[in-house]
């Protein structure tokens, strides 16, 4: 029975397949760390999951970023075109690597990364010399695009694919939001070169922490992989041709892993019915519009969120007060401090939505009951 008073968290992991079991068989087997049965089995069910011939484990979605962007050629002092509307990870691992953001606003219907400004962006302001595309004003090479698909919902990919092949630049699928989603049919993470999905506690699976890299390049996944592994270069003596990261996924974690992705599907049918029911509920309401969800896109609904017409940040401490816990968007990127000075195209739209869009409670196992709660708080401080 909830009392009318429970706290209701935003999203929390749920751990009711065979999580204990698996972890058990590597405790008992003391299989515990980087190498292990779990893990490779992970990576296999994972990489078939997503129709993807390869995929690497790694300890966390940034990690798996961070060699994505290795494994796709990006160089010190390269630009790399990325979504302004973004947990501030996939921006970061840019930074790691040496090269510059440039940061693409996000479009008012769906929230995901402008592509029409990525368009104006390389048609306009960039051009070819030789094989190789160069932004005009900074004279910088663009090496390649991270569209980052937030909340659950596809980036518009078809016409990003077309610019992307046109200008000869990798695509890096920011997927840690979207697992379970499909972009005309085809599933989230199996259109870029390499994508990267995370398995920190609040994603739709979790193994604790980590991540994910999927690819269909053998070689790409190779050197994802020894990266990973510290960049050992022969099987018995350390030595090492290159400089390596300690970025592996523990058989442990792997072996969560496991037991959540047999629960995948589930966990996205929740998601979807969860968020008919808050579609419902605030259909012709004035004052908030229901998670978007174009009609060639099939959305996770990771994080089901809402716009309001005005300032989130009251609604929020209203919600607090009754023991509902909410989320606002993230800061843009560009109004952080680390990236102030970086190239953004436009940025406003992203600004807006970040004032306005309010995360709501959304855990696979959220009830009815809950969720009814949630809906009648909301509906209330809006009023
Ligand atoms: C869009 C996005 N990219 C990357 C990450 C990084 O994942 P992790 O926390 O596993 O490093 C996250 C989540 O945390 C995310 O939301």
């Amino acid at each position: 029975m909830t009392s009318n008073n429970d706290f209701i968290p935003l999203c929390t992991p749920y751990i009711h397949g065979a999580e204990w079991d698996y972890v058990k068989d590597c405790l008992d087997s003391g299989w515990v760390s980087y190498v292990g049965s779990y893990v490779e089995r992970f990576e296999k069910e994972f990489a078939a999951k997503i129709g993807m011939a390869r995929a690497v484990a790694t300890t966390s979605g940034t990690a798996a970023l961070h060699l994505a962007l290795l494994a796709a050629g990006v160089e010190p002092d390269d630009e790399v075109i990325v979504s302004a509307l973004t947990f501030i990870a996939p921006v970061n691992a840019i930074r790691y690597v040496g090269a510059h953001p440039v940061l693409v606003d996000a479009e008012p219907q769906f929230w995901q990364m402008d592509v029409g400004l990525v368009e104006s962006f390389l048609n306009g302001n960039c051009e070819r010399r030789g094989t190789e595309l160069f932004n005009k004003r900074s004279g910088r090479r663009v090496k390649a695009i991270v569209p980052v698909h937030i909340l659950g919902h596809p980036v518009d990919m078809a016409p990003l694919l077309d610019l992307a092949r046109l200008h000869g630049l990798a695509v890096i699928e920011d997927a840690t939001e979207s697992l379970g989603a499909a972009y005309r049919g085809r599933k989230i993470g199996s259109m870029g070169d390499l994508s990267c999905f995370s398995f920190n506690g609040n994603k739709l699976l979790t193994t604790g922490g980590g991540g994910m890299v999927v690819t269909s390049s053998q070689k790409k996944a190779d050197w994802v992989r020894y990266l990973s592994t510290q960049a050992k270069d022969d099987p018995l003596e350390y030595v090492h041709e290159n400089i390596g990261y300690n970025y592996r996924l523990t058989n442990v974690q792997a072996a969560i892993g496991c037991a959540q992705l047999e629960q995948c599907d589930a966990y996205v049918e929740n998601k979807r019915q969860i968020a008919t029911r808050y579609r419902h509920a605030f259909a012709n309401r004035d004052g908030i519009t229901a998670m978007p969800e174009a009609e060639w896109a099939e959305s996770a609904f990771w994080l089901y969120t809402v716009l309001l017409d005005g300032d989130s940040r009251p609604v929020l401490r209203a919600l607090e007060r009754q023991n509902i816990q909410t989320r606002p968007l993230w800061q843009p990127i560009h109004l952080n401090t680390p990236y102030r000075g970086f190239e953004v195209l436009g940025g406003e739209v992203a600004e807006d939505l970040c004032r306005r869009c309010l995360s709501l409670p959304c855990s696979v196992n959220l009830t009815e009951a809950e969720q009814e709660r949630v809906v009648s708080a909301l509906l209330d401080a809006v009023s």
